[in-house]
């Protein structure tokens, strides 16, 4: 069996994505061992869950949104996942921006950061918060997910994976999203085990933008 790869999931809700790659890492899709769950939030169900399955629940509490505020934050979590051997971090609904001091303990030796993202519409389009809300109040016909790497400018990483499926029959906001989320709780430990693997190069797209392949 290969080893499984150290990583953390910050999150700071519910967490069904969470339970997703937890699953994914039962079943044995996912080569990752999570060592831990860091919430900004103390009442988030998603520590509670994590709890309930036996991982490790911390909240490391957020205090303000100034940049100072997020860099002290951020320091408090770079301690915490080097106490406990972390070499890959994902985010899962974390309501944070990330600060460099995050950004910059978690980049590899290619300039890359070991951080990861699912993001809630088809990158580049809908960046921020709200994507399905925002999909479907646009008259949008199909709407997605992508996987992307972290980097300071917010959801706007070179992106891993996307998957696009179609708002046929959803009358609600609500219905989009739980759409979306199934595939998400699909995409997500698939993506996110390719990473792992580290076989992938990055390419730089003519718009600048960044992409991550195969190979
Ligand atoms: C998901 O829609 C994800 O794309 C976005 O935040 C939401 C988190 O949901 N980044 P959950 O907490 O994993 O259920």
């Amino acid at each position: 069996m290969s080893a499984l790869t150290p990583v953390a999931i910050l999150a700071s809700g519910r967490g069904s994505n969470f339970d997703a790659l937890a699953r994914a890492v039962r079943e044995g899709r996912l080569a990752a061992d999570i060592r831990v769950v860091i919430s900004d939030q103390a009442d988030a169900p998603v520590l509670e869950k994590a709890a309930r399955l036996g991982i490790e629940a911390i909240c490391i509490p957020s205090g303000g949104r100034s940049p100072e505020d997020r860099e002290v934050h951020d320091a408090q979590v770079v301690e915490a996942l080097r106490q406990r051997g972390v070499t890959w971090v994902v985010l899962a609904g974390y309501m944070r921006v990330v600060s460099h001091v995050l950004l910059e303990a978690f980049r590899d030796s290619r300039g890359f950061t070991r951080i990861v993202n699912i993001h809630p519409a088809l990158l580049p389009a809908f960046p921020g918060l709200h994507g399905y809300r925002r999909a479907f109040e646009h008259g949008a016909q199909v709407a997605g997910v992508t996987v992307h790497l972290v980097e300071l400018e917010v959801d706007a990483g070179p992106i891993v994976a996307q998957a696009g499926f179609s708002l046929d029959g959803c009358r609600t906001a609500d219905e989009v999203e739980g759409r979306g989320l199934e595939l998400e709780h699909r995409l997500y430990p698939a993506a996110l085990n390719s990473l792992l693997k580290g076989r992938f190069r990055v390419e730089r797209m003519p718009k600048g933008r960044l992409r991550v392949v195969p190979g």
